[in-house]
């Protein structure tokens, strides 16, 4: 389900998970990117859906203890 924020712009969708990317006056830009660190570091993914204007997904995938599956 989508948030009810306003949608990542396709141009952005490929930086946001870079350190220091931000379009929020007071963003830092960490957020994401130390989400993607934590989630990379337990073996998961992140996967992003987002429609301009309409709002945002994040999903995210862990495998299970001792799964030694690529994900
Ligand atoms: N749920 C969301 N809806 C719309 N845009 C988002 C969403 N989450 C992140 N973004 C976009 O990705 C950018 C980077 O997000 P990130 O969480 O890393 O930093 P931030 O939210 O700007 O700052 P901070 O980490 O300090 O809260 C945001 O500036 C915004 O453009
Ligand atoms: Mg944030």
């Amino acid at each position: 389900m989508l948030d009810i924020g306003c949608g990542i712009k396709e141009e952005d969708l490929k930086s946001i998970f870079n350190p220091f990317f931000t379009t929020r006056p007071e963003g830092t830009g960490l957020g994401l990117a130390v989400t993607h660190k934590i989630i990379q570091e337990h073996n998961g993914k992140i996967k992003v859906e987002s429609v301009w204007g309409s709002g945002t997904a994040f999903r995210i995938y862990l495998p299970l203890e001792n799964d030694n599956r690529q994900m």
